[in-house]
């Protein structure tokens, strides 16, 4: 009897000792770092027209992150990170040399912007997001952008420390979290002529509608958005600049918990202005989308016509 309760004993201690090492393990390697990938070559040829486009589409996907103190994209403390991941530091994204991106090649901009990996095999965990969906127009006007002598851009010499990953985020750093697949042909965008399809790429790739409007970001389908739980249908966890959660709205046509009963010029003021029909203000994040272009508004009105409804009433409680 003794020793069949010293081998238990013992299982125990060695249990015990392997999950304190794995804890270790982890803790010191932080999110992992991976080999230097094999950049692929990614060309733009830069025209005012692309700048200016590349501006729009950053003004509605990068800045509302991005935008730092000084007016410029220098970044800043992350304030609607979950705490449960720790501390995170939006990178400077001007063209400063040291501080920012001024070194980094097209390519590496394009490679990092797809798969979330830098060419030293740093990657970046899932709150800078991946635009793998992008068109390869799109993505270059961006690029275009970023390189460009926009007074957004201008080198800024502020600089960050080191993001403080939580255990919980180092943990999934080295388990869920994982780089994104570089696409292995041209991405091409719908005509914008055809509307529901238009309007899918702008919910998939171009603003991505889907991340925070589907059920959890633990169960999104960023490759096959439409797999994603509770696609549309909203309820996911958001946090606000004050720490506090805020649930995303269901935007299914359901009438009775989605925007079933909301008519264009309703979504289209909600889009631009932030502003429901009933007149309440969309809290953050869901900021107006100001330089939306009414093709790409129509576009998601028609495609958001052919989701599947989903019967899922938001707490959408208002202080
Ligand atoms: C939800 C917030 C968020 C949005 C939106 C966002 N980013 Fe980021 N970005 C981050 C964070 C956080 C980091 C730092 C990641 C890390 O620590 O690895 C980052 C890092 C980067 C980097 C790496 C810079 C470096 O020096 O390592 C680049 C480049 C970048 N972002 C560009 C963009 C562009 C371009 C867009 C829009 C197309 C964009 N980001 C949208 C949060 C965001
Ligand atoms: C960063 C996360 C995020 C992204 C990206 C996002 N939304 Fe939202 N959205 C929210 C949240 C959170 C709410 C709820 C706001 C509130 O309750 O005040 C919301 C509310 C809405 C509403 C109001 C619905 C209602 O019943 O009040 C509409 C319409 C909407 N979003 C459409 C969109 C579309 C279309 C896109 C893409 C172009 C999009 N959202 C992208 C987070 C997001």
């Amino acid at each position: 009897m003794k020793k069949v309760l010293k081998t238990v004993l013992y299982v125990i201690l060695a249990l015990i000792v392997a999950a304190l090492s794995f804890a270790a393990y982890i803790y010191f390697k932080g999110i992992p770092s991976y080999d230097p990938p094999q950049i692929k070559e990614f060309t733009i040829r830069p025209t005012q027209e692309k700048i200016d486009e590349g501006a729009r589409i950053s003004a509605l996907i990068c800045s509302s992150c991005h935008m730092g103190k000084d007016g410029r994209l220098s970044g800043g403390l992350m304030k609607d990170l979950d705490p449960i991941f720790g501390t995170a530091y939006i990178a400077n994204i001007t063209n400063h040399p040291v501080y920012g991106i001024g070194k980094w090649s097209s390519s590496e901009l394009a490679y990092f912007l797809r798969t979330g990996l830098r060419a030293n095999g740093r990657y970046a965990p899932p709150w800078m997001p991946k635009f793998i969906h992008l068109s390869d127009n799109d993505l270059e006007s961006v690029i275009c952008f970023l390189k460009s002598d926009s007074p957004l851009v201008q080198a800024s010499e502020i600089a960050h420390p080191a993001s403080q990953p939580s255990f919980f985020a180092k943990f999934l750093g080295n388990t869920a979290f994982k780089p994104l697949k570089y696409p292995s042909s041209e991405i091409i965008a719908p005509d914008t002529s055809d509307a529901v399809n238009y309007g899918k790429y702008i919910a998939h790739g171009k603003v991505e509608c889907f991340t925070c409007h589907s059920a959890d970001f633990a169960k999104m389908n960023i490759e096959f958005p439409e797999k994603s739980l509770g696609y549309m249908g909203g309820g996911n966890t958001l946090i606000n600049l004050e720490k506090k959660k805020i649930f995303s709205a269901n935007i299914t046509m359901d009438a009775e918990t989605g925007i079933g009963t909301w008519s264009y010029e309703d979504f289209y003021k909600a889009l631009k202005e932030g502003k429901r029909p009933d007149g309440k203000a969309l809290r953050y994040p869901m900021l107006p989308l100001g330089n939306l272009k009414d093709f790409e508004i129509k576009g998601l009105w028609a495609y958001l016509q052919t989701v599947p409804k989903i019967k899922n009433p938001v707490n959408r409680t208002w202080e």
